[in-house]
């Protein structure tokens, strides 16, 4: 057994969460990172506040993916990882919320170690985290739901397949990254598998940040809904969560749209 990725070369690479854009949501290890870093790679969702942070005494480098559009390629970002580091540079890959959750880190991680490189991971919050926070609610409710499920909207291949059986039944709970534009989809397997239509769905735009805005509504008029919210930055979907206090968010929601 290993318990070290140190394979003798001076490059080094932390896979670094930055959380969901609130700087006081990094952690104090993410700070250390930055601060030992000659370059730092960031994703397109991390904030201008962190980007400061980061890059302080580090060269910002942008190798932003948008999900559907233009993007940097996998195997470029990859490249660039191990050209970095065997040029010896300390990178910190910087990835939005906690890179372990829909971050593609296992490519990069295999990428560096290919290369002979050390690397680590260090964990953030990830967007459900911070996205449950801001409707005061909890993920997992002893007698409602003993699992929750982190579903992607879209994989490599379109929307994503899921169990559908399963999310269906009453008392489900699911945070769904990435679900704006899957959300007709969603809704359309859902109630073809028998969920309810009135089952509360809430989405979380800009979670922790100071444009975040929440839309409470059901799966009936989930796609409708979201429509005309007109969300534009990044949304948490969550199905069988409802606000707190939905009555007081809808009103909120519905004053910003009026
Ligand atoms: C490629 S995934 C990366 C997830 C990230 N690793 C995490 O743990 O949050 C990007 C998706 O995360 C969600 N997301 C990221 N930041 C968010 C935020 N501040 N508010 C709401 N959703 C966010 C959105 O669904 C977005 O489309």
């Amino acid at each position: 057994m290993s318990l070290t990725h140190t394979q003798g070369h001076t490059g080094h690479v932390d896979f670094v969460g930055a959380g969901p854009g609130d700087p006081e949501l990094l952690t104090l290890k993410a700070l250390s990172a930055f601060e030992t870093a000659d370059v730092v790679l960031h994703d397109r969702l991390i904030s201008d506040d962190i980007l400061a942070l980061a890059g302080q005494r580090a060269e910002l480098v942008d190798v932003g993916k948008a999900g559907f559009g233009p993007s940097w390629k996998q195997d470029d970002i990859n490249e660039l990882l191990v050209e970095y580091t065997l040029r010896g540079k300390r990178v910190v890959r910087l990835k939005s919320g906690d890179p372990t959750v829909f971050g593609r880190l296992d490519e990069e991680i295999e990428a560096v170690e290919a290369a002979g490189m050390s690397w680590r991971i260090v964990p953030g919050i990830t967007a459900a985290s911070a996205a449950v926070a801001s409707i005061g609610q909890s993920l997992t409710r002893r007698g409602r739901n003993s699992s929750v499920r982190f579903l992607t909207g879209h994989d490599m291949k379109g929307f994503a397949d899921h169990d559908w059986a399963a999310l269906a039944r009453t008392g489900s709970v699911a945070a769904i990254y990435m679900g704006k534009k899957s959300a007709r989809f969603v809704q359309g397997r859902l109630i073809m598998h028998g969920a309810d239509r009135k089952t509360p769905v809430t989405l979380v735009e800009n979670a922790s940040r100071p444009d975040q805005r929440i839309l409470s509504t059901t799966l009936d008029h989930l796609p409708s809904d979201l429509a005309t919210a007109e969300m534009h930055g990044p949304a948490l979907t969550f199905y069988g969560l409802a606000p707190r206090d939905a009555a007081r968010a809808l009103t909120e929601f519905n004053k910003e749209l009026a």
